[in-house]
């Protein structure tokens, strides 16, 4: 969570636990000399899909949110979110890393950091007991044991995230207005965490956002309670432009199935975590030689982060290739560890196709599931005017193989989350533009 408002540190929102639950086999790679056309307009088509839509399931809809921020300089996207009776306006910031949605909570505060709105009042009645099946499933997400000791008590809960940060709160239920795509305005009564005790940095510094909006598919996640509720399908996306904002969204409208790059989604693994399975690694067409990557997908995390070995291949094969090319190494330019100074200062990232080559992560588990990273997608521009580059060493912040993908890398992608299906996918697709209720951006 970036607590600062100029230079906040990279984004980590995703569960410390992922990091250390990292059990995985890895599977044997397939050939490399079987990579595919790395245009994905020339995948074959996939398999028919039927637009859930039109299945006679029970009727559900859709809802869109505009969302803020950008990847540089300010660290995040979130969204705005009306919550309580009556409603009031919350900026959370957008987490499909972590579950528990939370808000910063007058119960009173022990420590909270001065956000952009008056921090949320709770009620007792608004109250979940500490035997509700959502707490259970926090409390078996966050320390793996449950206990209640007597009846009627509340549901306590501390969540720690990657980045060292953390919440201190107790759980509550309180309505979230959310106008559907067919027209009605519904307000369901969601469980999120009252926090009233938050460790990120200094906590004197304002934070850009009153707490976090949790996405991940445990049952405490916001999409999860919907579908439960009836009110959306357990499907939801994002679209984070790279101009900032974007849009997301919860329920299946909007997701065009068969123009989707799919891979299915890893269950298990990471809890909570998505994961399209494992990926091979390449620089252009050139396979890196790592051996195959354990991904997972977290918009709570600004930057990229690659384990020890996909590091140190990107990062050679950067610095080979850039030694044929007119940039300079700027060791002077503090925004991100590893920068490089053009003949002219960069002003867009576009500048950077001619210097720079698109990697591509190849997720085997899919078909043809190609994640095409072009330099845009894992280079910033700082303020200096140098590139800089967005996939940092996750060894240093403590995720070991882990790799995340995190916004930089899915700027301009249609990032769809679909756990009725168990499937992740990705389209590219403007961003800018916030679909209007009921059609698709593409
Ligand atoms: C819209 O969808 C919601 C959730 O499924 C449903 O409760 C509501 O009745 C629907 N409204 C209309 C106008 O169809
Ligand atoms: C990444 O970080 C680890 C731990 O600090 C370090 O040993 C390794 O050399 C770093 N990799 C690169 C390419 O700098």
């Amino acid at each position: 969570m970036g607590r600062a408002t100029t230079m906040p540190p990279p984004l980590m929102a995703i569960l410390v636990a992922a990091a250390i639950i990292l059990t995985l086999t890895l599977t044997p790679s397939p050939s490399a000399a079987a990579f595919p056309s790395t245009k994905s307009s020339k995948s074959p088509p996939p398999p028919p899909t039927t637009s859930s839509s039109s299945s006679s399931a029970p009727a559900t809809s859709s809802t869109v949110f505009p969302l803020y921020g950008d990847v540089y300089p300010h660290g995040l996207y979130f969204v705005s979110m009306s919550i309580g009776e009556p409603p009031k306006p919350y900026f959370l910031d957008v987490d499909t890393g972590s579950d528990l949605t939370w808000l910063q909570c007058d119960a009173p505060c022990v420590s909270c950091s001065p956000g952009p709105h008056p921090y949320y009042r709770p009620e007792v009645s608004k109250l979940v007991a500490c035997e509700d099946p959502l707490c259970e499933a926090l409390h078996l997400s966050t320390t793996g044991r449950h206990d209640c000791e007597q009846q009627q008590q509340q549901c306590d809960y501390e969540i720690q995230y990657a980045d060292t940060g953390s919440s201190l709160g107790v759980l509550v239920a309180d309505a979230f207005s959310l106008r559907l795509a067919n027209t009605s305005l519904v307000r369901p009564s969601l469980a999120f965490g009252c926090g009233y005790d938050q460790q990120f940095g200094n906590p004197n510094s304002p934070s850009p956002t009153d707490g976090v909006l949790g996405l991940g598919n445990g049952k405490t996640g916001v999409v999860s309670q919907l579908k439960e509720q009836g009110i959306t399908r357990n499907v939801m996306g994002h679209c984070l432009s790279r101009k900032g904002g974007g849009f997301l969204f919860f329920g299946d409208d909007l997701v065009p199935y068969s123009k989707v790059t799919w891979a299915p989604m890893l269950r298990s693994a990471f809890r909570s975590h998505y994961s399209p399975g494992p990926a091979t690694l390449y620089f252009g067409t050139r396979p890196l030689g790592v051996k195959q990557m354990e991904v997972v997908i977290d918009s709570g995390s600004s930057y990229t982060y690659f384990g020890y070995q996909p590091y140190q291949a990107l990062v050679s094969a950067l610095k080979a290739e850039l030694s044929k090319k007119p940039l300079k190494e700027a060791v002077d330019d503090p925004s991100l560890p590893l920068c490089w100074r053009g003949r002219k200062p960069f002003r867009s990232p576009l500048d950077l196709r001619k210097y720079f080559t698109t990697l591509i992560l190849n997720f085997v588990n899919g078909r043809r599931a190609l994640l095409e990273m072009p330099p845009e997608n894992y280079l910033i521009i700082s303020k200096y005017g140098n590139a800089c580059l967005g996939i940092l060493n996750g060894t240093e912040v403590g995720l070991n193989e882990l790799n995340v993908i995190g916004d930089i890398s899915m700027q301009d992608l249609m990032v769809v989350y679909d756990n009725e299906k168990e499937q992740i996918g990705w389209i590219r697709a403007a961003c800018d533009r916030l679909p209007r209720a009921g059609t698709s951006p593409l």
